[in-house]
């Protein structure tokens, strides 16, 4: 899908970015459920609010740059103890927002199972629904726009692409990456998950 689809089909739903980032100042849960909603990372209050989030609840395991700990590739039997990278360098951008959204939530992927191990801690019962959309927000504006469009393709209706783009824009070097691809840039897509 070209570049021009993907944004032509995203522009109906900038009207519910708003509405999702006039609820962040709330604690109630977001009107709703998550599925009607995304992180809009071009909604400069959510992001800043998303970076305080993140600096008081996920930098202390994922790190100032987003960048994880040491090893969080390595697929070996302590692999939940390890905060993986959230920036561009992770998995996330791979992810769409309902599934963010639901690992913060949740404290692990819909995908996978909950694994007694983990480290990640499950958010939901502790932060407001409007926080927990900040601060996916807050990870996907520190994106390079190739990844946030190509993230964008996952969500429904391309939700979230981002509102400008250069026109040098290009999809990612490895783009919704096949088996082989991934594994090369050592990345753990859901498909192959170490942790299944
Ligand atoms: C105590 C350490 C710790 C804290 C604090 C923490 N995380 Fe995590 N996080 C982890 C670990 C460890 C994993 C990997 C879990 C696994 O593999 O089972 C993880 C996984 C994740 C993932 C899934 C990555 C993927 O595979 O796609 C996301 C998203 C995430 N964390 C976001 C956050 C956010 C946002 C916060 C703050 C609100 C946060 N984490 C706070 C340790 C932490």
């Amino acid at each position: 899908m070209g570049l021009s689809l993907i944004l032509k089909a995203a522009i109906p739903v900038f009207g519910m970015a708003a509405a999702a980032a006039a609820l962040s100042g709330d604690v109630r849960p977001v009107e709703g459920g998550w599925r009607s909603h995304f992180a809009d990372a071009d909604d400069l209050g959510l992001v800043t609010r998303g970076k305080q989030v993140y600096a008081a609840h996920c930098v202390s395991c994922h790190g100032r740059s987003l960048q994880g700990q040491p090893l969080w590739r390595t697929a070996d039997e302590d692999r939940p103890l390890r905060a993986p990278a959230l920036n561009e360098t992770g998995p996330d951008w791979m992810r769409s927002d309902e599934e963010l959204l639901a690992t913060v939530t949740d404290g692990h992927l819909p995908s996978v199972a909950p694994n007694p191990r983990s480290r990640m801690p499950a958010f939901g019962p502790v932060m407001a629904q409007g926080d927990i959309l900040a601060v996916v927000a807050f990870i996907k504006a520190r994106w390079p726009v190739s990844l946030r469009v190509a993230q964008s393709a996952l969500n429904p209706g391309g939700a979230g692409a981002p509102r400008s783009v250069p026109d040098d824009w290009r999809f990612p070097p490895i783009c919704m990456p096949g088996e082989t691809a991934s594994k090369q840039a050592g990345f753990s897509p859901p498909f192959a998950d170490p942790r299944r």
